[in-house]
């Protein structure tokens, strides 16, 4: 079947600040991804998208941009990361950067203008200044807890859908438009293949920002403050700048929605190209919450993407032990042979190949994200799946950072035996697995249908077919027996007198 690149890719995302770190300043760098990229084309991912890496003050992780034309200092310079596109397009990885445009730093240039410009003006007008006298303009709260409005000494107000430090652009001003068609060319130009759009579903707001209940306040497929009909303008004008390069450039959107239609409103030939799908990443372990994510997903999205885990959510392994202590790290094997064998793209989070756990304990003074503290610490926030990878020795830092710098976030004891040097040496490692499965799946994907059939399936389980490759998964308590089949390609646990095991998937011809 002839497919753009994108449409069955597996996505590797890297979380630049925690995946490898070759200035030994304890942060993950360009160059650190650069000297891992081996490591990537042997695991047999497509693509990599990085998180951002330019400049920022950091309050948010870099996705709080002050110049969305360079690289920050933390992370390398645009000649890294000119270094690090030609590596990998030599090693046959696209490259996926992230986009933020619903907000910029507030050190960004035009913040600073704003902020000495008089109300009314046009360096205000590219924000969402309001006036509110004491209170502020509207009751909506910010993602990252407290109100959503910061109050400017001359009375006037910001929006800031997260943190004080993220005011939100203004999408209803042309210069807006025009400034980020500009910045996607910018890395367009210089080879990228794609990008991740932050926040996707919230460029605009509903034009007098009214007050919202708060249950509307969540992300929902349409409400004052997320997935403006408006917002589908600024895709198609986006489309139109990737369609005017070669080599099917492309675009997916972080777009949380409660429904599948509305991810699919994003994903049109003259819009996205994907949307990522976060309903299974929100589904428990379930055989009929994982069957109505796929049929709704199949049904409803054209090029449909699957995601378990990402830097914002806790990872999967712990999610699916906390139901079920000490299922975890089989139920995550289980559930990636589910992911790719289904039609469409997978993106996969770095730290899952290795089986690395959700850090639960770390210690307050070390944690960063503006969750945690904007919440008074009620909110553990994301730092727990944001811990820099262990890639080798025995002790901290674990070949993250050269010997003797201290990472960013600590990494737990437990991870020497986790490291991708330990499991490379380990054919039953999890490294170990997810390579064997991706493999296969290079080996098969495009001799298969793009759909899928149920079969008949035991309580518990779920079974299908996509063409000659079966697919079993069983979520239940009790072994289950295998469907007919020649042969057992992979699975994810071991498989006995032909039954498969509780927490347990495999392939089956
Ligand atoms: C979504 C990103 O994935 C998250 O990490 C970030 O905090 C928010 N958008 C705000 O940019």
């Amino acid at each position: 079947m002839d497919f753009p690149w994108w449409r069955d890719a597996v996505v590797y995302e890297i979380y630049v600040r925690s995946f490898a770190d070759a200035s030994g300043d304890g942060v993950g760098d360009l160059a650190g991804v650069r000297r891992r990229l081996p490591y990537l084309a042997d695991l047999g991912v497509d693509a990599v998208w990085l998180s951002p890496f330019y400049r920022s003050p950091m309050a948010d992780g870099g996705y709080d941009v002050s110049d969305y034309r360079d690289v920050d200092p933390l992370f390398g310079s645009l000649d890294d990361f000119d270094a690090l596109v030609t590596d990998a397009h030599a090693r046959g990885l696209r490259v996926i950067v992230d986009i933020v445009p619903n907000h910029s730093s507030d050190e960004h240039a035009w913040f600073q203008a704003a902020l000495a410009a008089p109300a009314g003006s046009p360096e205000r007008a590219r924000y969402l200044f309001a006036d509110g006298g004491e209170l502020p303009p509207n009751n909506w709260q910010s993602t990252f807890s407290g109100p959503a409005w910061t109050r400017l000494p001359d009375g006037q107000w910001y929006l800031h859908l997260f943190a004080p430090e993220q005011p939100d652009l203004n999408w209803r001003d042309p210069v807006v438009h025009a400034e980020f068609l500009d910045v996607l060319r910018f890395w367009l130009d210089r080879g990228v293949d794609g990008f991740r759009i932050d926040v996707a579903m919230g460029l605009y707001k509903a034009a007098g920002l009214p007050d919202t209940p708060p249950e509307d306040q969540a992300f929902k497929a349409e409400s004052p403050i997320w997935g403006r009909p408006e917002t589908h303008e600024v895709y198609r004008e986006w489309r139109k700048v990737l369609d005017s390069y070669p080599g099917d450039r492309m675009a997916v959107g972080e777009v949380w929605t409660d429904s599948a239609e509305d991810l699919a409103r994003y994903v049109r030939p003259d819009e996205l190209q994907q949307s990522f799908n976060f309903a299974w990443l929100q589904a428990p372990w379930s055989p009929t919450a994982f069957r109505e994510v796929i049929d709704d997903t199949l049904a409803t999205v054209p090029s449909p993407t699957w995601v378990l885990s990402n830097h914002d959510v806790v990872r999967h392994r712990t999610r699916y032990d906390e139901t079920d202590p000490g299922t975890g790290l089989a139920r995550a094997k289980a559930a990636l042979l589910v992911m790719l064998a289904l039609p469409g793209s997978a993106y996969l989070y770095q730290g899952e190949e290795l089986g690395l756990p959700e850090v639960t304990d770390l210690p307050p003074g070390t944690r960063q994200d503006p969750i945690f503290e904007r919440s008074g610490g009620e909110l553990f926030g994301r730092d727990g799946c944001r811990v820099p990878l262990p890639w080798s020795g025995t002790a901290m830092p674990y070949g993250f950072s050269p010997d003797g710098a201290r990472p960013w976030l600590p990494q737990p004891v437990e991870w020497a035996a986790l490291s991708a040097e330990r499991q490379a040496a380990d054919p039953g490692s999890t490294l170990a697995y997810y390579q064997r499965a991706l493999a296969l799946r290079r080996s098969l994907r495009r001799s298969l249908p793009d759909g899928i059939a149920w079969l008949d399936s035991p309580e518990g389980a779920l079974v299908f077919t996509r063409g000659t490759l079966t697919c079993a998964i069983n979520c239940g308590p009790d072994p289950v027996p295998l469907p007919p089949h020649e042969r057992v390609l992979l699975s994810s646990g071991s498989i006995h007198a032909g039954t498969l095991p509780p927490d347990t998937a495999v392939w089956l011809s």
